[in-house]
């Protein structure tokens, strides 16, 4: 298959009004998105991705009046928050209406709902006029692409379409936050912090580990690039030795010594922006291990270490 590239919002919408798929950017991350309504073409989105099928798809939207057709109910804590984060990197969870088809929510009866505040993203959706079902443009595992040419290294010759635009302004996805119940519970950390949810709902807080997956997705490997992600939160724990390519992302430049390839960001923001893309630079050169600054797990440094803990896996 040949993978089209256009930076025309109109030109990469007539791909999804044809039952096609098209990588298309925002402000978290790049998504590969379908028309939500269109189970077919959703399918393919999985299968581009070798994404299991259990795994729910978030469905954005470009208006804010559109969620009431998605969802049952709007409930008072999710009302909030779209208030205060829509447009933007939030998502909600809420009850699904029948009108969302089960391959879109991977059989739950609820669906993630995002408004992106990137103006492309925006564009894209309003030109395909439906909602598009969507999850990061990777293959399944990966970490996911910041930029459009991350996407077309990975999915090329597997998607017919990419709607090129900028890179990702913060480079983590969005923070997802059931909104089910009386008070929010995040079930995946991201630029909206625990600390921003709580000034709208002092009783927000994550969502459990243990028990019933709610989020799906946390329970698969995520994130990973090529090499070997190792957290370092001092020299002590460096291997200083290590005659393999290895390359150093954090904060602190005294800890950056002895490696191949470096990057040092000023603030937890920075890093967060700049984490995905070094890890696809990494594997670009050849790097065996990449050695990431532990950091405090308050405000956005709480959805670092939640990607850094899940890319170190074995
Ligand atoms: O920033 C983002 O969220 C990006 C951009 C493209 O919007 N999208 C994204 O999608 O990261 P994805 O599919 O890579 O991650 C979506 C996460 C998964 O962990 C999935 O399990 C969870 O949201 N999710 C989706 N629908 C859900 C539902 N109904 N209940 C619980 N979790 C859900
Ligand atoms: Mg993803």
């Amino acid at each position: 298959m040949q993978t089209k590239l256009t930076n025309s919002a109109r030109t990469a919408a007539r791909f999804i009004k044809t039952g096609d798929i098209v990588a298309f950017p925002t402000e978290t991350v790049y998504g590969l998105g379908a028309n939500a309504y269109d189970e077919k073409a959703v399918k393919k989105i999985f299968k581009a991705k070798g994404r299991p099928g259990d795994n729910p798809l978030i469905v954005h939207v470009a208006y804010k009046k559109d969620i009431s057709i998605l969802a049952a109910e709007i409930t008072p804590s999710a009302k909030k928050i779209i208030e205060k984060f829509f447009p933007g990197p939030a998502t909600v969870i809420l009850r699904k209406n029948e009108i969302v088809p089960d391959v879109v929510t991977g059989g739950l009866d609820t669906i993630a709902i995002r408004m992106p505040a990137s103006k492309i993203a925006r564009e894209f959706i309003k030109a395909c006029g439906v909602p598009i079902a969507a999850p990061s443009a990777n293959s399944s595992g990966s970490p996911s692409p910041t930029s459009f040419v991350h996407v077309l290294k990975d999915m090329k010759g597997k998607i017919p379409c990419i709607l090129t635009g900028p890179d990702a302004k913060y480079g983590l996805e969005s923070t997802v936050i059931d909104c089910t119940g009386k008070h929010p519970v995040i079930l995946r950390p991201g630029s909206i912090t625990l600390e921003q949810l709580k000034k709208l709902d002092k009783q927000t807080k994550y969502g459990s580990t243990s028990g019933k997956v709610k989020s799906p997705g946390q329970k698969y490997r995520h994130y990973k690039p090529k090499a070997n992600v190792r957290l370092i939160a001092d020299f002590g724990s460096r291997i200083a030795n290590s005659k393999n390519k290895k390359a150093f992302i954090g904060l602190s430049k005294k800890l950056a010594k002895g490696y191949e390839l470096v990057k040092i960001s000023r603030t937890p923001e920075e890093y967060a922006k700049n984490l995905f893309s070094f890890f696809h630079k990494c594997d670009e050169i050849g790097i065996k291990t990449i050695y990431c600054e532990k950091i405090s797990e308050k405000g956005i440094g709480a959805a670092i270490m939640n990607r850094l803990k899940r890319a170190s896996v074995k």
